[in-house]
């Protein structure tokens, strides 16, 4: 077969490809053969939306172009023949024009690390190609498939909600009431006189949206699609022929020839089969514009829908058929576009068809439990003529006679109207609301008899608890002829527990979960069916008590919006000083255009080279043997670097860099692939044969180590006398909790480029990396050099989080290990897989507490152990106790305080820093048993934490002074901004009113110590250079990470130079230009490296005061002119020593922090007892943040960190075997919180400036502390929780694990449907995950 040559356009230029490769799909395509670096790879598994671009195909039948966001790392190039491509770098860019999103996402600080926004930029910008003024419904459903791990979403809706017909307003009134119009309950929003501050950003500064500037659709595609005579396509690769037919008569004939082809239409289902799973495909046929695959046909029976619609395509036709016919036709087309609503993101419903989610048939399919009970037909051909078969069990069990036969196509889809007197439902939970696949989903239908008083036909399928769809079948059957009413129902839940049964082993775990969503979902759809039965015959039917109808309603939701109150400048300051001021992140018009780089946008080096990882299997093992000669006999394989080649420099502190004789987790590194090319070194890591020997023991969870005593470290500190005081107090409980961990999910994942300079061993590595320096000092001893032939570079970090630093360094030192060896440049890039499995992320906790406590709810002796999973090796583990320790007190004066801690050694990847540092675990401990202590007085837990707080002057338990005037005032604020006492009621009387759902609401301190501990800790340098022309260079030792230090620098050096931002400039962090420096962590970049560079230009300043006094008027260029005629320097260093810090371990006792940040936040949850979902309805956060430097990027930092606590605390759920492999490797198994699962409304305020302290302009760092009062979220729904069980009558005290999943919500929601679901022993079989 000849190939053909592939024709597409890319941002408007023609792109031919004569030799085009069918494996390829378009992000590598564009990344590395366009150089098209502005589209991002965040996890190749269409997870995430870094890659999304936009497809524009010419229909020449309808002569309409179709404009749709798609994954471009799903998207295989031989499928966009004849199509324009539309990348960020396309739609505008700062040397032409900037697009108006590209703009406005910038200005409203809707960027920070910015490695997701050439992502978010594209999906808005397909949206605004359909829909120039969306709908704010519209807006947050095309950011759906599109992750930020670093803003918390709120400031990239208000960017877009700029598009929106009425920005700002939810522009309709539900239930008569506007968003503006006031808060939820009835209740105002803020105070009388509370004022909110100025905008973050101006809107009358931005450029309209102008449609006509668009980039047109090629006219010579039209051209080509209007006159070419259709005929099928031939692409052939090395391995793989595609195959395009473009007429179904060719599509058959090509089935006929390979019938064991896959017709690939969306690839969203090949695609990552092929990726993760390494199915391979010697030929792929790809329909194109075959008309017949897009039919949209209404008949007198029903719709038919073509195989090829997109699942979007499909959901406005249904939405569209809905509006016009009578409800009781379109029971299965509502239920349908129910869960078309929430699955997957734009992009995937954009490219997937309906064919292909038919035939894929996954077993958590969301359309096919539907289209089955939904009675469908699929219409089927091939060569040998037409053929009907019904979308039954059989054909979703694959039974050969109820299946397509290989030859056969898909052509059609008909979906029949329903009935009178039928109904059809549909139900589905996942561990997100939205973008996330179902842990289990349902389609259930019910036919009465002409009266509709017994059961004439009755349908329900189950995903997720299976292998695949399955049917209640046999019950069913046995309800036909029951009359509608609960005992029917409860004979329905114990028949279907019967037939639909789940080992407790089953694949994917949360079993007692599953077994209690199969029939809270069938008692959902008992209410659903008697509520309209109750509608269409009200006489007949009885009413459902109000109570009940709480199950039936959706989970509070009503649209986005927020307010913020920050700090102004004072009056008096001079308008050009930009201290203070929202100024927007420096490259965030570089993120919005795609122009930032990151390290893999760097281009290719001569020669360069690929490195990849082979990890170990096993999680305690002996290696017997390693076999290389097969990988290392491929094409382009130049080498396999073993523990063997780095003798007596595998180590470095208290880390090995490759496995030696034995491995000591999953993951762990054994070798490294050094290849021509990326794909050659991945295929060559597949070859390499490591041999086994299973060692003992194997420890993986906490318990586990704390019986065979296997820990790094431990500590201890105490104050007072806790034994005695434990005599003196009323009451005494014991409790523990569990606290999961987290994965960091930068948006980067793990990047390096090592580069030998041929010259003397100087080699350079560029790096994202919170810590340069380390990275310098661990190459400089892995290739035996001196540090000053080593130089690091980082421009900026795609995110970061404390998870760039330990097993950067290892992965880098590795890499220089290799292109040292070679002598030519190695590139390390790992896969977002990869790089959740190797990195290791956020400590799990145990915590065990004793408390003594009065009645009234003074705690007066406390008693805390901590115990955390440290992994295998030690890395941070340490600090990351000690740090729990020194900060577990939160916001609260315990006299008589014990807390021990213990770090343990476990068989997993080696956990590490991640924002909050120990802090977010221990916080959590400490706050759980104070709700407890609540309990047992009879108190609210917001009671028993006003008792306990700080008050005013006092000191820590390691004896440090504090003074929490600011505490007590954030309380007091969050307390009223929050209205909490007027909604603490609404929601009793909510919980009254409702049985299935349930609110809660909590408020938290927090008090959030930040220093250094040690003064060495806190040094750092920067370098200033003042030009002839008047322009500034500045260089510092802090990272860029998206919090925005760089900017922060700027306006530093724009205030002590007074000189304009504009003539200020900052390249990178580099070891060459600042020397030893610090981590980048810890809330403190801006604010120490902030002081060097004050301190270079003072200098700088003092060295030209006398010049510029001679000429006040004159500029820079003048000063910098005269002075370098006088020979004056007019470069200087800046140093800052650091804040005086220490900490005595032995005594227990220093001084290790320079300040608190104090603060609050009061969240009010809602619950759906029955599924276990939860919305965040609102959250208040009141902060005291000293002298904001920078407002929009402070509330950034507060809000994202917010965000990725309330991740941590609810969703964010890793999952290991029992073998100890994590299973959570990948956006689809690992959720982070996404655009819907924000709170409805946010409320962020900034305590007025407080007093002057010797920070940076009396400023606060405001990294990390944030994150904690994601736990507000936690409690909130601890709260609501409680009230179902209280209602129903379950006393004792309530033990929730964090995270509060789904899963966890629904299993404490005790109530019938759990009693009633069989509980397998402990013990008596082996569970498919194990919490570590
Ligand atoms: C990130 C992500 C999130 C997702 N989330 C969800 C979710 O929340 N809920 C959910 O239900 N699903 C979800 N999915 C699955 C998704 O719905 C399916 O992958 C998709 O519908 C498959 O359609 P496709 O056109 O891409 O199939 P393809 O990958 O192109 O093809 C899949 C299979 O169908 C066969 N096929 C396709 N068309 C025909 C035809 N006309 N005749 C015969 N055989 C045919 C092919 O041979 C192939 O075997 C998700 C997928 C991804 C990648
Ligand atoms: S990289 Fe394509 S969706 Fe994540
Ligand atoms: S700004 Fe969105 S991931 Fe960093």
């Amino acid at each position: 077969m000849d190939s053909q040559q592939l024709l597409f356009f890319v941002n408007g230029r023609k792109v031919i490809e004569k030799n085009v490769d069918p494996e390829m799909m378009l992000l590598p395509y564009l990344r590395k053969k366009l150089r098209l670096t502005g589209t991002k790879y965040g996890c190749g598994g269409g997870g995430c939306g870094a890659c999304t671009v936009m497809v524009s195909r010419y229909n020449p039948s309808t002569k309409a172009v179709r404009h749709h966001p798609v994954n471009a790392c799903l998207t295989p190039i031989c499928s966009l023949y004849g199509t324009a491509v539309t990348t960020v770098e396309g739609i505008g860019s700062t040397r032409t024009r900037l697009h108006p999103i590209q703009e406005r996402i910038a200005k409203c600080h809707g960027t920070q690390c910015g490695f997701c926004t050439p992502g978010m930029v594209m999906s808005m910008y397909a949206l605004l190609r359909n829909h120039p003024e969306p709908t704010l419904d519209q807006l947050t459903d095309a950011l759906g498939g599109n992750l930020c791990r670093c803003t918390g979403y709120r400031p990239i809706i208000d960017a877009c909600k700029t598009f929106c017909k009425a920005s700002g307003c939810c522009q309709g009134k539900e239930n008569g009431v506007c968003c503006l119009d006031g808060g939820i309950n009835g209740l105002a929003e803020l105070q009388d006189g509370d004022e909110t501050s100025p905008e973050l950003f101006s809107e009358e500064e931005f450029l309209p949206l102008d449609p006509t500037q668009e980039l047109i659709f090629p006219p010579e595609l039209m051209l080509m699609a209007e006159k070419q005579p259709p005929k099928t396509r031939v692409f052939c690769g090395d391995r793989m022929t595609w195959i395009s037919p473009v007429t179904l008569k060719e599509l058959l004939e090509a089935k006929f020839k390979y019938p064991q082809a896959p017709i690939v239409m969306g690839n969203t289902s090949v695609g990552p089969e092929v990726k993760f799973k390494g199915v391979f495909h010697p030929v792929i046929i790809s329909p194109d514009r075959i008309e017949e695959l897009g039919v949209i046909s209404q008949a007198c029976d029903g719709l038919t829908l073509g195989a090829g619609l997109s699942l979007d395509q499909v959901k406005h036709v249904l939405a569209d058929v809905v509006q016009k016919l009578p409800e009781e036709k379109t029971q299965t087309y509502r239920a349908l576009l129910k869960h078309l609503r929430t699955l997957a993101g734009s992009q995937i419903r954009n490219m997937a068809s309906l064919g292909g989610h038919i035939v894929s048939r996954h077993l958590d399919s969301d359309l096919n439990p539907l289209l089955a009970v939904g009675n469908c037909t699929l219409n089927l051909l091939s060569k040998d003529g037409e053929r009907q078969i019904p979308l039954s069990e059989q054909f979703l069990r694959r039974c050969p006679d109820a299946d397509l036969k290989p030859q056969e196509v898909l052509v059609s889809v008909s979906i029949p109207y329903s009935r009178k007197w039928e109904f059809v439902s549909a139900f589905r939970q996942a561990q997100r609301q939205q973008n996330a696949l179902a842990i289990v989903n349902s389609g259930m239908r019910v036919l009465f008899r002409e009266g509709g008083d017994l059961i004439k036909e009755l349908s329900i399928l189950y995903g997720g608890v299976g292998p695949t769809t399955v049917s209640a079948m046999n019950s069913c059957q046995r309800l036909i002829g029951r009359p509608w009413n609960e005992e029917m129902l409860d004979t329905a839940c114990r028949l279907v527990l019967d037939e639909v049964t789940l080992p407790g082993s089953a694949p994917g775990g949360k079993v007692e979960f599953k077994r209690a969503l199969i029939i809270s979902f069938l008692f959902k759809f008992y209410l659903e069916v008697s509520q309209s039965l109750k509608r269409m015959d009200p006489a007949h039917y009885p009413s459902l008590a109000d109570r009940y109808e709480s199950a039936l309603e959706d989970l509070h939701s009503k649209h986005h919006w927020r307010t913020l109150t920050h700090q102004n400048v004072d009056p008096v300051q001079l308008p050009q000083d930009p201290i203070g001021r929202p100024i927007m992140h420096l490259s965030g018009i570089k993120h919005a255009t795609g122009e930032a780089i990151y390290c893999d946008d760097m281009p290719a080096v001569d020669q360069e080279l690929f490195l990849t990882f082979v990890t170990s299997s096993r999680a305690h093992a002996r290696i017997v043997s390693i076999d290389l000669s097969e990988a290392l006999s491929l094409p382009g394989v130049v080498d396999v670097i073993t523990a063997d080649h780095l003798q007596g420099v595998n180590t470095f502190a208290t880390e090995t860099f490759l496995a030696t004789d034995e491995v000591h987790c999953i993951g762990h590194l054994v070798c490294a692939v050094i290849a021509e090319s990326e794909t050659q070194a991945k295929q060559a890591a597949k070859q390499v044969k490591i041999v086994y020997q299973d060692l003992e023991p194997l420890i993986l969870t906490i318990e586990e180590a704390i019986q065979h005593k296997s820990f790094h470290s431990e500590r201890k500190l105490e104050c007072g006398n806790v034994d005695e005081a434990f005599q003196k107090v009323d009451q005494i409980l014991e409790g523990e909790i569990y606290i999961g961990g987290q994965e960091h999910f930068y948006m980067e994942t793990q990047s390096m480029l090592v580069v030998p300079k041929g010259e003397d061993g100087e080699i350079d590595i560029y790096v994202s990396t919170q810590f340069p320096k380390y990275i310098q000092d661990v190459i400089a001893s892995t290739l035996k050099l001196s540090a000053n032939k080593v130089m690091c570079h980082v421009r900026r970090v795609g995110g970061a989080f404390g998870g760039k630093v330990g097993k950067t360094s290892i992965m880098a030192a590795i890499t220089a290990f290799a292109a040292s060896k070679h002598g030519r440049a190695v590139r390390c890039i790992l896969e977002r897989g990869e790089d959740m499995l190797i990195t290791g992320g956020r400590h799990p906790y145990l915590g065990k507490y004793k408390a003594g406590f009065m009645n009234d709810g003074r705690i007066l002796a406390l008693d805390v152990e901590h115990y955390s999973n440290g992994g295998s090796s030690v890395d941070e583990s340490l600090f990351v106790l000690e740090f729990g320790l020194l900060k577990m007190e939160n916001a609260y004066k315990f006299p008589n305080l014990r807390c021990r801690g213990w770090a343990c050694r476990t068989n997993l990847p080696s956990n590490t820093a991640f924002r909050g540092f120990g802090f977010p675990q221990a916080g959590l401990i400490t706050e759980a048993c104070i709700t407890e202590v609540a309990v047992q007085c009879g108190l609210s837990p917001e009671q028993v934490r006003a008792i306990n707080m700080y008050k005013k002057i006092d000191i820590t338990h390691y004896k440090q002074e504090l003074s929490a005037k600011p505490l007590a005032e954030c309380w007091r604020e969050c307390m009223a901004k929050s209205s909490y006492s007027l909604r603490k009621t609404a929601v009793e009387r909510f919980n009254a009113e409702n049985s299935w759902k349930k609110r809660g609401l909590a408020m938290i301190p927090l008090k959030f110590p930040v220093g250094t501990v040690t003064l060495a800790m806190g040094q750092a340098a920067a370098l200033v250079h003042i030009y002839l022309d008047g322009s500034a260079l500045v260089t510092h030792g802090g990272i860029e990470m998206g919090q925005g230090v760089h900017t922060k620098i700027i306006q530093v050096v724009s205030r002590e130079l007074r000189m304009p931002m504009s003539s200020v400039h900052l390249r990178e962090t580099s070891t060459e230009t600042v020397p030893n420096t610090n981590c980048s962590g810890g809330s403190v970049v801006a604010d120490l490296n902030g002081l060097a560079v004050k301190d270079a230009c003072q200098t700088l300043l003092k060295r030209l005061e006398p010049i510029i006094s001679k000429n006040p008027r004159g500029t820079w260029k003048d000063w910098a002119q005269t002075a370098f005629d006088q020979s004056i320097n007019l470069s200087a260093v800046g140093y800052f020593r650091g804040y005086e810090a220490d900490m005595n371990w032995e005594k227990g006792e220093g001084h290790p922090f320079e300040y608190f940040v104090y603060g609050a936040a009061c969240s009010e949850v809602e619950i759906d007892c029955l599924t276990g979902a939860h919305k965040t309805i609102r959250t208040d956060i009141v902060m005291d943040v000293g002298h904001s430097i920078n407002p929009a990027l402070d509330i950034g930092q507060v809000e994202g960190a917010f965000i990725q606590g309330m991740g941590l605390y609810t969703i964010e759920e890793l999952s290991y075997s029992p073998q100890g492999m994590l299973y959570s490797r990948g956006p689809n198994q690992y959720k982070i919180p996404a655009i819907f699962d924000i709170p409805t409304e946010l409320h962020v305020s900034f305590l007025p400036p407080s007093e002057h302290s010797n920070t940076l302009y009396s400023s606060k760092g405001l990294g990390e502390s944030g994150l904690f009062l994601g736990c507000s979220v936690f409690f909130a729904i601890h709260d609501a929780v409680r009230a179902a069980r209280q209602e129903r009558g379950i006393s004792g005290p309530l033990k929730l694990r964090s995270p509060l999943t789904p899963e966890r919500i629904r299993m404490a929601c005790e109530d019938k449907f759990t009693k009633m679901i069989p509980r397998d022993e402990p013990g008596s079989y082996v569970p498919w995950n194990v919490p570590v």
